[in-house]
């Protein structure tokens, strides 16, 4: 018994020992934090000081300013200028209530002489903005509130211009009800005004005066924003009588001791409110300290601009104080105030003597933010309580992430994303991570966790999992086939045991689970074979002597197989383990022969490109195939082939033409594809399919929608990123139902993790080739925007990218050409006419706009394809909507002569346009 004791006693002194120490000197509940300070020590007030050493992020640094010679002004904590935020952690005991003090002395810390501009952040909540304005003034902030846990973390983040920094943290414990509100458990009370009036010097009173160490300020301080417009008549009355202060707010006796008197009848006062216009708690504090005669009075009224009702009751300090010499607290817990505040207080015309104000303190309700949603992850970082990550303390999403994850917009974020590979982390995979319902991503690869696979079934957004490189043992859980949206899965290099659920197998998924010794597939694949057998003979002829010729291909000179080959031939584990592995284990592996057959040696010519020629041919099970055969110089080696072959075989995607398959024989290389039935983009834009008929806006922008899908994909869904580098509208394919898919990655090369990728030749089609890339030879994925933006142009426009008669003279390019009509407002100008008037202007205006972003000279300037598609889904929303309204209102004559006049207008009509759609929400007031 004695010695748990013992141990709760040193747990207790160890997370106390900063914040409570020698609380012998003064009052219980007082921590005061020298920010970037070396040791303790006891002020000349009394208070004990005690450094932020503990603290594991920032620099400190001396600074030194004439007259401030208090040690805790000496130093500052510092930190980086970055996208993070720096925390503080206070034990507090839950409701209680609380004081919180943070001061900033600048003193040119950093010799830079730029003054800080930074956020600091109370919890989740945004407290204030901190702007240093002179290198020699104390900034202080205050906020008084009710703790609700154990807990709290003050942050700084956001620097804006120079470097956040603090001098000073101080916290300090009210008694009893003192600042209880109604509304304390939403709102914070963010001190704006503490005045002391009569003051007998311009020094504040606080500790030991005020036992909570509130600092009320002089009324003589001789401060810009403070106080002024003091009336003729004002005097300073005093009392060294005790005065009985106990009760409400308990102000300090000092401060009661000291009062103005309005001798003429009124006290009138003007004061800058920090924080208002707003909502505050306002309150007065009187005590009757002159003597007044028993035939005086002193009866007044508070006067405040516009607000009459204020001005009813009738203060009478010794009646309602029930005596002389103790206070009387009037005041509102709830007044909307100016930033400017002008106040008068008039005595009544039955009073003989003026009003008489011992101090006022007027607080901002500040909104309490709840923070994330996942509290769970508290959970999670006090296993790994010693790791500098797992001390970053606040909010785990606001009012910035912390640095290892990632959060939604969502008023209350969500964590979605988890980064915290190679971080030595040990024990089993956190169970509650799972309960982070909105996670999208989780990165644990290269730790040391061990025990088994959790599951992730209450994670149903997750889409990337990387657990590679850990020792986790078991079984796959079998949950995992029902994550809807898992698009990777690395499990390489664990001991996972068992098979792998076969639906995962079946999913478009990248899995690697490579270097699990125990952990196989079923050998589901022969049986697959025993069922083609049984309904299509020859389709399995043909697939035995595939993978006959392939393993010839793979065995070289050792020309002979056995049973066992083909079967480990056919399960082995995907996608391929290695580049350096011959292509057949994971793509399909034509013969010659076959594409022979199935193109009737190469008949049907159905396009070419600057590496091939492509070819239409149908299998004998009567599947359509287009077979891109490879000029001999499209690919170095045999090496730049299997590389590619892999990189094609793993990418799936709805809009993106399906591989089918490779064949390499004979010097030869070919790609097969699945075959397209409507041909190019291009061909339906200005070629032989448009016969003055053309599609129509709302398809080609479900087209362009498709073909940004696809291309979101290969930069956000592979990784690494994929660039296609050869977007064009010849290379956008439209199948049966014109839904359209990218194609011909035969350019598309493996970015490098997001970082820019330098190749020896600039590859691309002139009109759609970014300018940067071709100038700098970098190749990011904003090369793919600048030629997406192109494509947009031409769908706009009907107009070849490139073209030497269209665009007037002097300009050859769609670029210069479209960019010029719409930045002078003339979108009509470009508007393609086959599309008629069966487009709404909004929708253009957004594509059009967008385009030209893309088409930015910089990267860096361009939106990423993601936010492109945004875009083009508003616009078929809008599209769509207009469609309607155009159907649902047909007989309405007055409203179709506005449609057709808006769509032969420009801007202006497209104010019309709005005038329509509010018309549209008056007649259904539906929900919005
Ligand atoms: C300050 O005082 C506390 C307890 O009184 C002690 O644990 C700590 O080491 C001291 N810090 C310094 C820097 O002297
Ligand atoms: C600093 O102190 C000196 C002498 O103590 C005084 O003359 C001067 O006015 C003070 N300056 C400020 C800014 O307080
Ligand atoms: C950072 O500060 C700037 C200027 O004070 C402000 O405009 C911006 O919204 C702030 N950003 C965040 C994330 O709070
Ligand atoms: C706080 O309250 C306790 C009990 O009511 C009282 O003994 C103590 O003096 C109070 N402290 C202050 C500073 O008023
Ligand atoms: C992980 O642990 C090893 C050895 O204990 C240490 O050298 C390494 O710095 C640690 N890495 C991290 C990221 O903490
Ligand atoms: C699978 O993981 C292994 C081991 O890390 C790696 O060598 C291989 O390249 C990976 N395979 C794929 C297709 O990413």
């Amino acid at each position: 018994m004695a010695r748990r004791f013992l141990l709760l006693f040193l747990v207790l002194s160890v997370t106390l020992v900063l914040l409570l120490d020698s609380s012998s000197a003064q009052m219980p509940g007082f921590v005061s934090l020298d920010c970037g300070g070396k040791e303790n020590f006891t002020d000349e007030l009394g208070l004990n000081w005690a450094p932020d050493d503990y603290l594991i992020y920032g620099e400190t640094t001396d600074i030194s300013i004439a007259n401030e010679t208090r040690k805790q002004y000496t130093t500052v904590r510092h930190f980086p200028a970055d996208s993070r935020k720096y925390c503080y952690k206070l034990n507090v005991m839950r409701r209680t209530r609380y004081l919180i003090r943070a001061t900033f002395l600048y003193g040119n810390f950093d010799n830079n002489n730029v003054y800080p501009k930074f956020d600091i952040s109370f919890g989740a909540t945004h407290w204030s903005t901190i702007e240093i304005s002179d290198a020699t003034t104390i900034e202080v902030r205050e906020l008084i509130f009710l703790a609700s846990s154990p807990t709290i973390d003050v942050c700084l983040s956001n620097a804006t211009t120079g470097q956040p920094f603090i001098s000073t943290l101080e916290l300090r414990q009210f008694n009893g009800s003192v600042y209880l509100t109604p509304f304390e458990e939403h709102f914070y009370l963010s001190v704006s005004a503490r005045i002391n009036f009569g003051a007998d010097s311009e020094a504040p009173v606080r500790y030991p005066d005020d036992p909570f160490d509130r600092i009320w300020e002089s009324d003589s301080l001789k401060k810009a924003n403070y106080l002024v417009d003091v009336a003729a008549g004002t005097m300073k009355v005093s009392t060294k009588l005790p005065i009985d202060v106990n009760r409400d707010e308990m102000p300090p006796e000092k401060v009661m001791q000291t009062a103005v008197v309005g001798t003429n009848g009124s006290l009138t006062y003007r004061l800058n409110l920090d924080g208002f216009p707003g909502f505050g708690w306002a309150f007065t504090y009187f005590a009757e300290i002159e003597d007044l005669k028993p035939d005086e009075s002193r009866k007044f009224r508070l006067v405040l601009p516009d607000q009459p009702e204020v001005s009813k009751p009738v203060v009478n300090i010794q009646e309602n104080a029930h005596g002389k010499n103790r206070v009387y607290e009037p005041g509102y817990t709830n007044l909307s105030l100016p930033f400017v505040l002008s106040f008068r207080f008039g005595k009544t015309s039955d009073s003989s003597r003026g009003p008489l104000l011992n101090a006022m303190e007027i607080n901002k309700y500040l909104e309490r933010n709840d923070g994330s949603l996942d509290g769970v992850i508290a959970n999670v970082i006090v296993l790994y309580s010693s790791d500098d990550w797992a001390q970053e303390g606040g909010d785990p999403c606001l009012p910035v992430p912390w640095s290892w994850l990632q959060c939604n917009s969502d008023p209350r974020p969500s964590i979605t994303e988890i980064h915290l590979s190679s971080k030595n982390l040990t024990g089993n995979i956190p169970s509650d991570l799972t309960k982070l319902s909105k996670l999208v991503e989780l990165w644990l690869d290269g730790n040391s966790l061990t025990g088994s696979m959790p599951d992730f079934s209450g994670c149903p957004d997750l889409k990337i999992i990387h657990l590679e490189n850990n020792q986790l043992t078991g079984e796959l859980p079998s949950s995992l086939v029902n994550l809807p949206n898992l698009r990777e899965l690395h499990l390489q290099s664990n001991m996972l045991s068992g098979t792998v659920p076969s639906g995962l197998l079946d999913k478009n998924l990248v899995l690697n689970y490579t270097g699990n010794v125990d952990l196989h597939e079923r050998r589901r694949r022969v049986r697959h074979l025993n069922i083609i057998i049984g309904s299509s003979v020859g389709a399995a002829v043909l697939l035995i002597a595939t993978i006959v010729s392939c393993l010839f291909l793979r065995k070289g000179k050792n020309r002979h197989y056995d049973q066992d080959q083909i079967r480990d031939s056919l399960s082995v584990q995907r996608p391929v383990s290695s580049l350096n592995d011959a292509p057949a284990e994971a793509a399909h592996c034509f013969t010659l022969s076959d594409i022979e057959a199935a193109t009737k040696m190469f008949e049907k010519k159905i396009g070419s490109g600057g590496f091939g020629v492509v070819y239409y041919g149908k299998l004998k099970d009567g599947k359509e195939i287009a077979v891109k055969v490879l000029t001999s110089n499209s690919y170095q080696g045999k090496r730049e082939f299997s590389n590619e072959v892999i990189l094609l075989s793993r990418i799936h995607h709805r809009n993106l033409v399906q591989f089918l398959g490779y064949c390499q024989e004979e010097g030869r290389s070919m790609l097969v594809y699945e075959f397209m039935h409507n041909g190019t983009l291009k061909e339906h834009l200005y070629g032989a399919l448009t016969r003055g008929q053309s599609i129509n806006w709302i398809k080609r922008l479900e087209i362009a929608e498709d073909a940004g899908k696809g291309i979101e994909y290969l930069h956000t869904g592979c990784v690494p990123a994929i660039i296609h580098r050869d977007l064009k509208s010849s290379n956008i394919l439209l199948d049966k139902h014109m839904r359209a898919k990218v194609s011909d990655f035969g350019l598309s090369k493996l970015a490098v993790d997001g970082a820019s990728h330098v190749s020896s030749i600039v590859r691309g089609t002139v009109g759609y080739l970014d300018p940067e890339y071709y100038i700098s030879q970098q190749l990011t994925d904003k090369s793919d925007v600048y030629s997406f933006g192109v494509i947009l142009l031409e769908l706009i426009s009907g107009q070849e990218a490139i073209s030497n008669e269209n665009f007037g003279v002097n300009c050859r390019n769609i670029v210069q050409w479209a960019k010029m009509h719409i930045e002078s407002g003339d979108i009509q100008g470009i508007i393609d006419p086959l599309l008629r008037d069966e487009y709404d202007i909004q929708s253009m205006w957004k594509i059009a706009e967008k385009a030209l972003m893309c088409v930015q000279p910089h990267g860096h300037m361009r939106p990423s394809i993601s936010d492109v598609l945004k875009d083009i889904q508003d616009a078929i929303l809008i599209e769509r909507e207009t469609a309607m309204a155009r159907e649902g209102n047909s007989d309405d004559m007055s409203r179709n002569s506005i449609h057709s006049s808006l769509n032969m207008g420009s801007l202006d009509l497209g104010a019309t346009e709005n005038y329509l759609s509010l018309d549209d929400t008056i007649a259904r007031p539906t929900a919005r």
